[in-house]
């Protein structure tokens, strides 16, 4: 039986993306290894509970010795490296997990990788592929009228966690240039979509405004982000493992620009169609607060160049997935209650108790 190894797959797009693995027809096995902090969830996974295509293994990316003996029992044919710590806000308010994890992290699994890969066959090495996912912050903050970021755009990071994930890209860079690891790096714009933790922008509107809380808009509103829908950024990734050239980098971006006003009036709009209130509109709960410092004022991604060498596009248009991601929170409300409550940390505590 083939394997992947994927770190962070109980998190929001590792887990969309080990679900949409293992959709389909004749996938190879998903190794899992995820630590499990506050953001992993293995609720999420819950269909995959008795399918024996799927290895869990609550085991951190900063021990060696987890990840060489996972390596060594499964010998996968590629590792998907989505597990990090990914909140913006968390890392202004506590950097030191985002260098531990991306930083630390990411060179201790390519320590492990490059260990693992130099004892394979010529055949196996000639196949196996490790993907490193990474976002669009690295390349910092757009004005207005800036062209949208390339792969060839330089880094300039600007919140202790892009400055992280700059940090393990060049990292991977290096260990295909110095090592000959055949990698492939993903920079993805802001996703959205079913199992997002609700401290992100979206789902935590969704949440906010079904539970009569204020909608809390930093600053002005006008922000700008390019939307992705999970699902999309997932068969993105599909793509480049399958078809990537190693050393090159892929920008991934769903040509969705738009303010957090603009997202936050449209998902008002969705719930006031789907779920109305009692009186008055969900528009009313929208409070502007204190902005994030350093808060970057527009991402965009320029995702030509996977369209024009592995013919990807994105299905979803930010109408389509929007609508798709609030009618699954609204059928869902037991996930996000459970994030809420922490009833899913007590699922784990019980689950690895021994
Ligand atoms: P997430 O925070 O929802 O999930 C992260 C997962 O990693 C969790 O399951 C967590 O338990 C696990 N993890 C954290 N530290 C770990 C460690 N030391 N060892 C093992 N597992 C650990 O994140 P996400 O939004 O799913 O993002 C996944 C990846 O995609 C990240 O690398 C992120 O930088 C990147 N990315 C995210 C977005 C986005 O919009 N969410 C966009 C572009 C790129
Ligand atoms: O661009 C890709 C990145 O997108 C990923 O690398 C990150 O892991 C992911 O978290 C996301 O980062 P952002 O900071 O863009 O996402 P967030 O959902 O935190 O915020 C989106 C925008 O909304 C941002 O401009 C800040 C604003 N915002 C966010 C929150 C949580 C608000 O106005 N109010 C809020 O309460």
């Amino acid at each position: 039986m083939s394997h992947i190894l994927v770190t962070g797959g109980a998190g929001f797009i590792g887990a969309n993306f080990v679900l949409s693995w293992l959709a389909q027809a004749g996938a190879d096995s998903v190794v899992n290894v995820d630590k499990l902090t506050y953001a992993g969830n293995l609720k999420t996974l819950a269909s995959l509970d008795g399918d024996a295509r799927h290895i869990f293994s609550r085991s951190d990316i900063c021990d060696r010795a987890a990840l060489d003996s996972l390596l060594k029992q499964y010998r996968p044919r590629a590792v998907l490296h989505f597990a990090a710590e990914s909140h913006v806000d968390r890392s202004i308010h506590g950097p030191a997990d985002f260098i531990e994890t991306n930083i630390v992290g990411t060179f201790t699994l390519l320590e492990a990788v490059r260990a693992y890969y130099a004892d394979l066959g010529d055949a196996e090495k000639a196949a196996f592929r490790f993907l490193h996912v990474s976002t669009d912050e690295v390349f910092g903050s757009l004005g207005p009228t800036d062209p949208q970021f390339t792969e060839t755009t330089a880094y300039a990071p600007n919140s202790p966690y892009s400055a992280s994930k700059a940090a393990s890209d060049h990292l991977v860079r290096a260990y295909h240039h110095t090592y000959g690891l055949p990698v492939l790096t993903t920079n993805c714009s802001n996703n959205y979509g079913p199992y997002h933790f609700p401290e992100k922008l979206i789902p935590l509107m969704i949440t906010n405004a079904l539970n009569g809380k204020p909608l809390p808009v930093y600053g002005d509103g006008l922000n700008v982000r390019d939307w992705l829908y999970v699902g999309d950024h997932c068969s993105a990734i599909r793509e480049v493992l399958a078809r990537g050239v190693p050393g090159e980098t892929y920008n991934v971006g769903g040509w969705n620009e738009k303010t957090n006003l603009d997202v936050v009036h449209t998902l008002c709009d969705l719930l006031d169609e789907l779920q109305p209130k009692a009186a008055g509109s969900y528009r009313d709960q929208i409070a502007f607060v204190k902005d994030r410092p350093g808060h970057d004022r527009r991402y965009a991604i320029d995702a030509g160049k996977l369209e024009r060498e592995l013919g990807w596009k994105p299905a979803e248009t930010f109408e389509t997935g929007l609508r798709k991601t609030v009618q699954w929170y609204l059928s869902h409300q037991s996930w996000v209650e459970d994030v809420i409550s922490g009833d899913y940390r007590n699922w784990v505590a019980k689950q690895y108790a021994a």
